[in-house]
């Protein structure tokens, strides 16, 4: 399983369990007790304060800070995994990833009707002929000085996308737009952490030692130490633990 490919109509997910009835162990904060993933991460997200939508990343990791293995996070994921990631989706606007892994994880058209699937990179050099963008739920996030491309594009920054920008400017192309959802990879998280715009991370910790030299959370982000506030620590009987957490400003 590919954790990024699946989508809400994914038929293993909903034969097994569908999503907004599977329960979690809330152990912070109190009190403790069972949550459905939907009370959990379906809560209501405001715009940024500056005005450009929230922003909150979405990322499995292993015990030892891998997120990936064998060149994708499947391996990492779980069916609770998944259904915390599509509950975030369907709880957000817009989603948006980094090239390499719209490469490396071959996204399809988000499950949530209408919604819009962004992918950042300096040329816009992805593979159109897929579903993603066929279906004109994909969309391009390039610099200014990028080449034509021949689906919807936003434009911002010369380089290297300018992220605060971009996040200002997806409205162009895709409307009205409250929050996003960033779902990696770790070169990507490393700009938005660059940029300072990341509202919300949304981590599960996968129960395994993945060895190996994959990324972590970030990879190539300037040294910083930039605080978050843990709004809930969950728990499953597979031993994930699923956490959520805040920007402190
Ligand atoms: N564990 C998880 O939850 C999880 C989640 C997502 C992905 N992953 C894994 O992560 C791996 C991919 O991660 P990655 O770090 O190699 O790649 P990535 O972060 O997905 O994408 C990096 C690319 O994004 C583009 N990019 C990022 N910031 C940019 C900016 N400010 N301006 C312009 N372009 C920008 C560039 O694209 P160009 O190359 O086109 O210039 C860059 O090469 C895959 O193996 C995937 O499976 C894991």
């Amino acid at each position: 399983m590919i954790r990024g490919v699946m989508s809400s109509a994914s038929p293993g997910l909903e034969a097994s369990l569908p999503r907004h009835r599977r329960t979690l162990r809330r152990v912070f904060p109190e009190p403790a007790g069972e949550v459905t993933v939907a009370e959990a991460y379906g809560v209501p997200r405001r715009r940024h304060a500056d005005g450009r939508p929230w922003v909150g990343i979405c990322m499995v990791s292993s015990l030892d800070g891998s997120t990936v293995v064998k060149g994708t996070s499947g391996a990492l994921s779980s069916e609770n995994d998944t259904a915390v990631l599509l509950t975030l989706r369907d709880a957000v606007d817009v989603l948006l990833v980094g090239a390499g892994t719209a490469r490396a994880e071959g996204y399809g058209a988000p499950g949530k009707p209408g919604q819009r699937l962004g992918v950042v990179s300096t040329t816009g050099d992805v593979d159109l002929s897929v579903e993603l963008f066929t279906s004109g739920a994909g969309f391009l996030i390039v610099p200014e000085d990028a080449p034509a491309l021949p689906v919807d594009t936003v434009r911002a920054g010369r380089g290297r996308v300018d992220l605060p920008l971009a996040l200002v400017r997806l409205g162009e192309v895709v409307g009205d737009v409250t929050c996003v959802q960033a779902e990696g990879g770790p070169r990507f998280n490393a700009a938005l952490l660059d940029a300072d715009v990341v509202d919300e991370l949304d981590l599960t910790w996968s129960p395994q030692l993945a060895g190996g030299d994959g990324s972590r959370l970030t990879a190539g982000a300037r040294e910083s130490m930039t605080g978050f506030d843990l709004a809930h620590l969950l728990v499953d009987d597979d031993a994930f633990v699923y956490t959520r957490w805040l920007r402190r400003r």
